[in-house]
């Protein structure tokens, strides 16, 4: 499939399965639109795939949003991305025919979904967000209800402190998104449980 010209620079592998949700794919920090591509497929093989690259660059190292240091976010920039990554989404929902997709974040991808789904609640069908934070400080109210979310954290995560990512469910809780937040025993990094976890859920989440 040839990508059409849109906002984001992006890979689009079209569904070979009908009905099933299409999935935006977020990569983490100097990550690019291939990196997720295989986990989509695996996650739920024969559905739609959008993935966009970051337009910001740290060092070369292209992200979804600027930081001021490592978990401190600059707050303008991120509300600036997150509402040019929704207007891509529209965009690319028009161009290629899709209907709202679930996120799949990893990282630097998960706190943008986070932030998608806090400042731009009618973007996103769901997230599974791999590894998040609390993406702003303060956010107006939004009404999330029934939105499926899955958070899969690590007990071990040296970047992500198990009381700011609490609160992240806990403040998609309180807007009404169904969370489920699981804490692996890994790290920062993706593992075979984060594979199967997400699986999982995006299935039941397909069947129901
Ligand atoms: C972020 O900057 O979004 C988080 O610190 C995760 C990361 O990308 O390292």
């Amino acid at each position: 499939m040839t990508e059409l010209s849109l906002g984001l620079t992006h890979r689009f592998v079209p569904a070979t399965a009908p009905g099933l949700t299409p999935l935006l794919l977020l990569h983490g920090t100097g990550g690019d639109e291939t990196d997720l591509l295989p986990l989509g497929r695996t996650l739920l093989p024969g559905a739609a795939l959008l993935s966009p690259r970051g337009a910001v660059l740290e060092n070369g190292m292209p992200r979804f949003f600027r930081r001021l240091a490592e978990g401190v976010f600059d707050e303008a920039d991120l509300r600036r991305r997150a509402a040019d990554l929704a207007g891509f989404i529209a965009e690319a929902r028009t161009a290629y025919g899709l209907a709202a997709p679930v996120a799949v974040g990893f990282s630097n991808g998960a706190n943008i979904a986070a932030a998608l789904l806090l400042l731009h609640p009618g973007v996103l069908a769901g997230a599974v967000l791999l590894r998040p934070m609390v993406p702003l400080r303060e956010t107006p109210p939004v009404d999330l209800a029934g939105r499926p979310v899955l958070m899969l954290s690590g007990a071990a995560d040296p970047i992500v402190p198990a009381a700011n990512v609490g609160s992240l469910a806990e403040r998609l809780r309180a807007a009404g998104a169904t969370v489920s937040h699981e804490t692996l025993p890994v790290g920062h990094g993706l593992s075979q449980a984060d594979v199967a976890q997400a699986g999982a859920w995006l299935t039941r989440l397909a069947a129901a």
